[in-house]
């Protein structure tokens, strides 16, 4: 049998060239090896032009590619009490933000005390958590530099260069809150494994706090024209709605809030652990498309 890895130490014809290529973008992704004798899946392809969309640097970062969203934006993009939750915390609790692209978020959270302006007014308080800015690719900006000297790398901590699913429970340690605005939840190609991940990093308590665009909302008030980005289908392909999914994970208590006057149909999320055992029902992926966000189809395992 041809291995992957005879293959690559050769590096022999043409043919061979963009398979091998193939084959490390998937190492690289964590979604492990396979033969070349295998099919590739159909997506493959897009996930290595996902990969362009994360690497892409100064002009070449596509418009729609949001890095930078303001502690405001979190706060209008999150489910109401997300902003209270995190006043609350305090100087040994921990906040992390996946996908936290800049990390203007934890930067605005910093600097909160001597900015009193309306619009930043969430989670005014003294005692600040420590927080972990986390993203696939490095986006760190001149002023997190300067912030993270003030307040040193263990209050302010920024992590790059792998995925969530990458990182071990010893390497992260456990948080009060865990944040993501359209970061892994509304990226990732393996949406349960995702989901149980970081629950699996929130002390029971603890609230998770996303959104994701273009579902099928709870309230059933979505456009039926819309572009969906986001689906989800049970074993007999009939729809199901992300929050409905959500709510079949045990030991947590998951709200959503629609909105289907925004631009396209966004839920709302946060998911309160309530206990240590947490199942997510698994799924499975059906079709992936690049974008920001991609477009993403799950199906669930029966
Ligand atoms: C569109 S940016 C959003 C950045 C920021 N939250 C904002 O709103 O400005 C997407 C971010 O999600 C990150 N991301 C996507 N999938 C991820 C995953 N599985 N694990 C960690 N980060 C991920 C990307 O690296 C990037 O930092």
């Amino acid at each position: 049998m041809r291995t992957v890895k005879s293959s690559v130490k050769g590096w022999k014809t043409a043919a061979t060239r963009p398979a091998v290529l193939i084959v490390i973008v998937l190492q690289a992704l964590g979604l492990g090896a396979c033969s070349l004798q295998e099919p590739a899946q159909p997506w493959i392809e897009q996930i290595a032009k996902q990969e362009k969309i994360y690497r892409s640097q100064g002009a070449d970062v596509p418009s729609g590619y949001i890095t930078g969203r303001a502690l405001s934006d979190y706060a209008g993009l999150l489910i109401s009490g997300f902003c209270d939750a995190l006043g609350r915390l305090g100087s040994s609790d921990r906040w992390l933000d996946i996908g936290a692209g800049d990390g203007q978020a934890i930067l605005d959270y910093y600097a909160l005390e001597d900015n009193a302006a309306p619009a930043q007014k969430c989670a005014r308080s003294f005692s600040k958590a420590h927080a972990v800015a986390m993203s696939i690719e490095d986006r760190r900006t001149d002023k997190w530099r300067q912030q993270a000297a003030i307040f040193g790398g263990d209050r302010l901590r920024y992590l790059s260069g792998k995925r969530l699913r990458n990182y071990s429970g010893e390497e992260l340690g456990k948080f009060q809150i865990i944040t993501d605005v359209y970061g892994g939840f509304s990226y990732t190609e393996d949406l349960s494994q995702f989901v149980e991940k970081v629950l699996g990093l929130l002390e029971v308590g603890g609230v998770f706090y996303t959104l994701v665009q273009s579902v099928h909302l709870e309230d059933g008030k979505d456009n039926p024209n819309t572009r969906y980005l986001t689906e989800l289908v049970d074993a007999a392909g009939h729809d199901v709605k992300v929050c409905s999914w959500l709510k079949q994970t045990a030991c947590v208590k998951a709200g959503c809030e629609s909105k289907s006057d925004w631009d396209t149909p966004t839920e709302l999320i946060d998911i309160r652990k309530v206990c240590s055992d947490v199942s997510v029902p698994r799924m499975k992926l059906l079709k992936f498309e690049a974008g920001y966000p991609p477009g993403r189809r799950f199906q669930l395992e029966p």
